[in-house]
């Protein structure tokens, strides 16, 4: 089905079952520990040999030597695999770095080896006794010194121009030009990357734990040059993604070619340690934001540049996206700059992009609304848009920005707030309202289904869509029962294979839109495979209660199966409506924070978040989205960093102990209100996404609340506490 018209009225908008806070239909299985995660497929496979991965312990250089003699005469191992031994390999094309490095090293950690044995200990002992000898070649580890030799946009990245920014700039009567940062992160999924391989002939079947099945088995395929078809992907349920299981992995190759070699099913985890150099991670950026206004507010000059570094090949952090859309103001400029960094690969992070880029456009306006004696909620709303500023006839399909701030601002009682820095006091603490616009883009990807009707009456869903964490299961069987006309209990879905339909997968918050439209079509072309099984005109029957009705005859709905299952297939593609339509999901976040006079701890008080995010198609899953996102955008503001070592190249503190994330103590009672923003631009099912849109804007929100707590401006994330002491009032 191809959706190239706004949508119509169609049986979605029912809301019968979608749009109710069902509990996930999945939550039994995950309460009870019966839920099958990558790590733990060995029930399906008798003789499982378990891999341990050696990584580089140098950035950048060569490997000179390598023995394994010992390794591979320790107890129960069964094989030791480089690049050398392991055959030719071929590359994916979503990673920059390789997967199995050697003897050519692109960044610490990069796996060089897998050793394979009879348990994980041995294998873990084993791996000990590989001696590798490497070369050492100098690399740039540090984006601060590397930054004023980037001053051109990448070549594939130009950079956005609309009227004169420098003139407009120069010939405003307020102006801001400050520079921020923001640190490298690590997606820090609970459930760590793992995979199970196991080799029939020349088939292979990979249980493991990822956001997009079809990547994987592309890009597996491409690797082991092997045909796709030869592979089946299956990944059913995921602690987590964040980005960080978008593209395959080295757990994944590392398996496939362990379990190749001792011909018996291979597990291969990452330990927790290994992830952050190993995988992907969020890049640091380098943001300068120049804003001009005139007296009364308006913005007349606005410029976003961000830097962020990479290895060859690497993806830039595109810190400006928002910039190019949020705000109004005739003369604009926005650009990239990519510096080449011999660190880990950077790449997705939850809301890539806009998540940094709020950071700190939100804590930019804030500054600028003070320098106007402006209130930050109404600097925001005099300068909403409701076209794209680079092409004013191109509208958003939707648009409730200034809606999301107003009602943020009432809830929050906004009013209270004391304009002036570091006024209000409770005993020791400081206590500050701050606020943020969120913003991001919604995505739209092609996404496939097949539905089943069986002569029970159950409808069973298939698509390799991924279920993260977010409610896949169970947005994709609200919709189904919605379509059928039948009660959720009667809906099976079947998720994360490759031999179900190629789905949008799990990513860039585009799933849960993208993925029940999908379904939709689907079950559009089984409700017509039942109306011509009964003999009825598909156009006027009506499914509900179990029942399908046309006119005066009423059939129960298995009864259309009763000679055989019904099955239906179709995939939803989309046209160009999003050419003519700019399409977003926004919001506004509050945070009271209280801060210690003496020490500089923070404490986040309070945390409201009010979303336009398209129709929410299950406000449990969706609030749930939102306050881990929520919760997310805490840590980044005070707590998430990857230090690097600028001297040898990778980040130190590389595991929970040393990188800090918020836990149940640091977060407070939080609050989430969604509008109603049915949008019938973005599907049938005329959803969007929350997931990212739930982080954007809230760790600038945090920044600010700390600057009206403690009157101390902090540009630079996390806002530590040796970031602030300096700054705050003596204790008296
Ligand atoms: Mo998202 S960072 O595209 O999983």
């Amino acid at each position: 089905m191809k959706f190239d018209k706004p949508a119509q009225e169609n049986p979605i908008d029912q809301m019968n079952v979608v749009g109710r806070p069902h509990d996930r239909i999945d939550g039994p299985l995950k309460t009870t520990g019966t839920a099958t995660y990558a790590y733990e497929w060995h029930k399906e496979a008798s003789d499982v040999a378990y891999g341990h991965v050696v990584g580089s312990a140098i950035a950048k250089g060569r490997i000179v030597s390598m023995d394994i003699s010992a390794a591979k005469n320790a107890p129960g191992v069964l094989a030791v695999i480089t690049a050398d031994n392991a055959g030719p390999l071929g590359k994916g094309e979503m990673n920059a770095a390789t997967l199995l490095g050697g003897p050519e090293i692109e960044h610490y950690h990069q796996a060089i080896a897998v050793v394979v044995a009879q348990t994980f200990e041995q294998a873990r002992a084993a791996s000990a006794l590989i001696d590798v000898r490497y070369r050492r070649e100098p690399g740039a580890y540090d984006l601060a010194q590397e930054k004023p030799s980037v001053t051109e946009p990448p070549e594939d990245t130009p950079d956005k121009i609309v009227g004169d920014f420098e003139r407009a700039f120069n010939e405003a009567e307020v102006k801001l030009d400050a520079t921020y940062t923001t640190p490298d992160q690590s997606h820090m999924a609970m459930e760590p990357h793992a995979s199970m391989a196991a080799w029939e002939g020349d088939k292979l079947t990979l249980w493991t734990s990822s956001q997009m099945i079809n990547w994987w088995r592309g890009d597996l395929a491409k690797t082991l040059q092997i045909p796709k078809e030869n592979i089946r992907v299956r990944s059913p349920f995921i602690g987590g993604g964040f980005g960080s299981k978008l593209f395959l992995r080295s757990d994944a190759l590392l398996a496939a070619l362990a379990a190749r070699a001792v011909k018996r099913p291979v597990k291969v985890m990452l330990p927790r340690p290994f992830i952050p150099n190993n995988t992907t991670h969020r890049p640091a950026t380098i943001q300068r934001v120049r804003l001009g206004a005139k007296q009364d507010g308006r913005i007349t000059a606005i410029a976003h540049e961000s830097w962020s570094g990479n290895l060859p090949g690497g993806p830039t952090e595109t810190a400006t996206n928002q910039t190019e859309l949020l705000y109004a103001g005739a003369n604009r400029h926005t650009g990239l700059r990519l510096a080449e960094l011999g660190l880990p690969e950077g790449n997705s992070m939850r809301a890539p992009g806009e998540a940094p880029g709020m950071m700190v456009l939100e804590i930019a306006i804030d500054e600028m609304a003070e320098k106007l004696g402006m209130d930050p909620v109404e600097f925001r709303i005099l300068n909403d848009t409701q076209v794209d500023p680079a092409k004013p006839e191109r509208f958003f399909s939707r648009r409730q920005l200034v809606e999301c701030l107003r009602t943020g601002a009432e809830r929050f009682g906004w009013s209270q707030r004391n304009p002036q820095p570091a006024r209000v006091r409770d005993g020791r603490w400081l206590v500050g309202l701050g606020m943020a616009a969120g913003f991001r883009n919604n995505l739209l990807t092609p996404s496939g289904a097949r539905v089943h009707l069986d002569a029970k009456g159950v409808v069973t869903v298939e698509t390799d869509m991924t279920d993260i964490g977010t409610g896949s299961y169970t947005i994709i069987a609200q919709t189904a029962a919605e379509m059928m006309g039948v009660p959720l209990e009667k809906v099976v879905v079947r998720l994360g294979d490759s031999d179900y339909p190629v789905s949008s997968g799990s990513g860039g918050q585009w799933g849960a839109n993208s993925s029940t439209a999908g379904v939709y079509a689907a079950c559009v072309k089984l409700r017509e495979a039942v109306a011509n099984r009964l003999g009825m005109e598909a156009n006027t029957v009506e499914f509900t209660d179990g029942q399908i009705r046309s006119g005066d005859r009423s059939v129960p709905l298995a009864e259309a199966a009763a000679g055989g299952t019904l099955t239906a297939e179709d995939t939803m593609e989309y046209g160009d409506l999003d050419k003519q339509f700019q399409q977003s999901t926004f919001a506004g976040h509050f945070v009271e924070v209280a801060v210690d006079m003496a020490t500089g701890e923070v404490r986040v008080r309070r945390m409201l978040a009010v979303c336009a995010a398209g129709r929410i198609l299950n406000p449990k899953t969706a609030r749930s989205q939102v306050i881990g996102a929520m919760t997310m955008g805490l840590g980044g503001a005070l707590m998430e960093e990857l230090a690097v070592d600028t001297r040898l190249g990778f980040f130190v503190n590389h595991d929970m102990a040393g990188y800090e994330v918020p836990v149940h103590a640091d977060i407070p009672e939080q609050d989430v209100v969604f509008l109603e923003d049915t949008d019938p631009i973005s599907s049938p099912v005329k959803a969007k996404g929350v997931g990212e849109l739930g982080l954007c804007g809230v760790s600038a929100a945090i920044a600010n609340a700390i600057y009206n707590a403690t009157g101390v401006r902090v540009r630079d994330y996390p806002i530590t506490v040796d970031k602030l002491l300096q700054g705050l009032p003596a204790l008296v």
